[in-house]
């Protein structure tokens, strides 16, 4: 069977390691999509194929991203240039031009979600958003598919990696903010605009995400309660320590009695907490549901293959449904029967 066909936009730190995934993975990734899966264009403006392994898989790149979207080839268009202009402009006319879109754009998402969710669904395309809550956290299909059954009360998390990192070396090691905050630049974890890290505005993106998957409501990042952490000080980490406390920002949504609540700012977890011994770039989310009770989700919540793992994760959940086989469409085995008398145990 041909390989599906996939248009990359952005070939930064999530494109380059979603290009990496999909060439060391390929193998188990098409087994488990059910075909082969191949970036046969891919358009960046700015890029270091030396540091991308894999790129030299990749079919055809431009720095016209247009051109990517109405593509004929193309089946997927995976979105990863960030931002809500012009990444709004080429997923309503990769929708338009009847292609599934993969994205991690959480900014996009919470600002443009609801129009983008009512396009695809008018031209029966899928769109898949894993990648733009929590990195590498597969929370997204937890809330929707793996606590399907429960009645969620509330979500509490650090969703932010680049705030928990500046937040655990400023305790840990005694740090100063704009010293930690220029080194998760470096390392990939932080936004274009970093203010959107430390001023909370990333994580208010994706609890608005959250917020909507948990509760049936419309995406309304506007009515969501924000505050950063850029006014933390050394000695408030330092006094909370002393108190017992970390300084942690959350994003929290819960059922209130007059609706749901939203908010996202920096508070104080008694220090034996779970949530409160996540360091570094990690996030943690918890989920409350009535039947299950309450959950815990943890892993990186930035940097180029964490955040590539949700992003392929996607991929292999469009091409899956995009199966005519039903035994594909909710895979029941990581390998093919006929595989099993070579498989070494
Ligand atoms: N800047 C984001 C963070 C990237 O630090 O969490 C992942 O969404």
């Amino acid at each position: 069977m041909e390989p599906v066909k996939i248009g990359l936009l952005g070939l930064g730190t999530v494109g380059g390691g979603s290009v990496t995934v999909l060439t060391r993975n390929a193998h188990e990734i098409a087994r488990r999509a059910g075909r082969g899966i191949r970036i046969t264009h891919a358009a960046a403006r700015q890029y270091e194929p030396e540091r991308i392994e894999g790129i030299e898989q990749i079919d055809r790149i431009s720095d016209d991203a247009f051109a990517v979207v109405d593509d004929p080839e193309v089946d997927i268009v995976i979105e990863l240039i960030g931002g809500y202009s012009p990444a709004r402009e080429l997923v309503l006319k990769a929708i338009e031009n009847g292609k599934h879109v993969v994205t991690a754009n959480k900014a996009l998402i919470a600002l443009h979600g609801n129009a983008i969710f009512a396009a695809a669904q008018a031209k029966g395309v899928m769109v898949a958003f894993e990648a733009a809550v929590a990195g590498g956290i597969p929370i997204i299909k937890a809330v929707r598919e793996g606590l399907a059954a429960n009645r969620i009360e509330w979500i509490a998390g650090i969703i932010n990696g680049t705030g928990n990192f500046i937040l655990s070396e400023m305790r840990d090691k005694g740090r100063e903010f704009a010293d930690v905050l220029a080194e998760a630049q470096r390392l990939g974890y932080a936004e274009a605009d970093p203010t959107f890290d430390v001023e909370g505005t990333d994580a208010a993106h994706k609890l608005t995400i959250l917020g909507s998957l948990a509760f049936g409501i419309p995406l309304q990042f506007d009515k969501t309660f924000t505050e950063g952490i850029s006014r933390i000080e050394p000695q408030d980490v330092a006094f909370a320590a002393e108190l017992g406390y970390r300084i942690k920002h959350l994003g929290i949504t819960r059922r209130a009695a007059d609706g749901i609540e939203m908010r996202v700012h920096p508070t104080l977890i008694p220090h034996r907490r779970l949530i409160a011994n996540v360091d570094g770039v990690m996030n943690a989310v918890l989920v409350k549901g009535d039947a299950v009770g309450p959950t815990l989700y943890y892993g990186a919540g930035a940097g180029a293959l964490p955040t590539a793992s949700a992003v392929v994760a996607d991929v292999v959940d469009v091409v899956r449904a995009l199966t005519t086989d039903p035994t594909n469409r909710v895979p029941h085995l990581a390998f093919q029967p006929d595989e099993l008398t070579d498989t070494p145990v």
